[in-house]
């Protein structure tokens, strides 16, 4: 694991003031926070918890998983680009059998949220995801990464074609408990997020996540060869935030009563903050916590800082505020 450089948590608001309500619902799923892991950026938490409590977070999105162990791509998988980063892991994980063994039992024992992250080659292997995850004791949601090559299509991206998308999420709604929510992560490698999006609720998500990571390359123009193993990678950062914002704030317009976690290159209370105002009800850090292993909690404290410091009474009411004309600042809530 990368090394970390420790760096202090703000010492949190008093939580007993009735003001800082902090709790937020994604499809039927409530949370005490709004703010996640990302996934594939803390494992199964494990990691994390060695720097703090993970079960004070709303959710720990877990590594999307597949069926069978996989070893990922060769290296160099990753690569640093400006305000941000470039990674072709190629989904290494242990397979459903282990991450059913050990590391959703360890979320459970925690009393950490774990929101349940599936990766799979074919509309059959999402299903058979979704299908043993049912029931799983610590299951607070499944998050679909349709970010994924169709193996039966010449391995175009699920997550590209709106119609592969649905036949994806609809096969994990079918195997999934009815009370447990099920999320379709989306890519912002499309020409119309909002068409992809649809699709998805349509077929069952209960709500969305966005975004994943872009689709980048670097060459290095020492070995003039591309620096990373894969050729491309995904990008991840501060970099891509306008991008996640843009999409967020497009999705919600659309459909602005589908909960979205936003993820994209949040660093700060203030980023988490661009995210909910654009229309997302929670919001997952990723990269940032590379850098500052402490990164989601000190985010949970500067949004709630910045909530309070604009008058919300709840993230509900920052929920999609900049959507609203600018005389209904009233709706703030206090
Ligand atoms: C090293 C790395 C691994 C990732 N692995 C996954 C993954 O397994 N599944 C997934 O849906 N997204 C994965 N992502 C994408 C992140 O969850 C997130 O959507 C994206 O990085 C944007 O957020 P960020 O800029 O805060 O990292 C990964 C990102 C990184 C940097």
């Amino acid at each position: 694991m990368t090394r970390f450089a420790v760096r202090t948590v703000p010492a949190p608001l008093r939580a007993e003031d009735p003001r800082y309500d902090l709790r937020t619902t994604l499809g039927g799923l409530e949370l005490t926070n709004p703010v996640l892991t990302a996934s594939g950026c803390a494992a199964s938490g494990r990691e994390l918890d060695q720097f703090f409590d993970v079960a004070a977070l709303g959710a720990v999105v877990t590594k999307s998983i597949m069926l069978a162990p996989r070893s990922g791509r060769a290296t160099p998988r990753m690569a640093e680009t400006p305000s941000g980063m470039l990674n072709s892991i190629g989904l290494q994980g242990p397979g459903i059998d282990a991450f059913l063994e050990h590391d959703l039992p360890w979320l459970h024992a925690k009393g950490a949220r774990a929101v349940v992250s599936i990766a799979g080659g074919s509309v059959e292997e999402f299903g058979e995801l979704a299908r043993r995850l049912r029931g799983a004791p610590g299951l607070a949601a499944v998050e679909v990464n349709i970010s994924c090559p169709n193996v039966a299509n010449r391995g175009l991206v699920f997550a590209c074609d709106p119609g592969a998308a649905s036949e994806v999420v609809g096969a994990v709604r079918r195997h999934t408990t009815p009370a447990v929510p099920v999320l379709a992560k989306l890519s912002p490698d499309v020409t119309d997020i909002v068409a992809v999006a649809r699709s998805c609720v349509s077929a069952g998500a209960d709500g969305l996540s966005m975004i994943n990571t872009l689709l980048g390359m670097v060459i290095d123009p020492g070995t003039m060869r591309p620096v990373l193993a894969g050729i491309t990678g995904g990008l991840s950062g501060p970099a891509i935030r306008p991008v996640a914002v843009r999409c967020i704030w497009q999705v919600h317009a659309a459909m602005p009563q589908v909960p979205i976690i936003g993820m994209g290159g949040v660093r700060s209370g203030l980023d988490a903050l661009e995210m909910i105002l654009a229309g997302a009800s929670a919001v997952s850090v990723g990269t940032a916590v590379f850098g500052d292993p402490c990164a989601p909690v000190r985010v949970l404290t500067e949004l709630r800082h910045a909530l309070v410091a604009r008058g919300f009474a709840s993230v509900g009411a920052a929920v999609g505020f900049a959507h609203r004309a600018p005389d209904r600042a009233a709706d703030v809530g206090l």
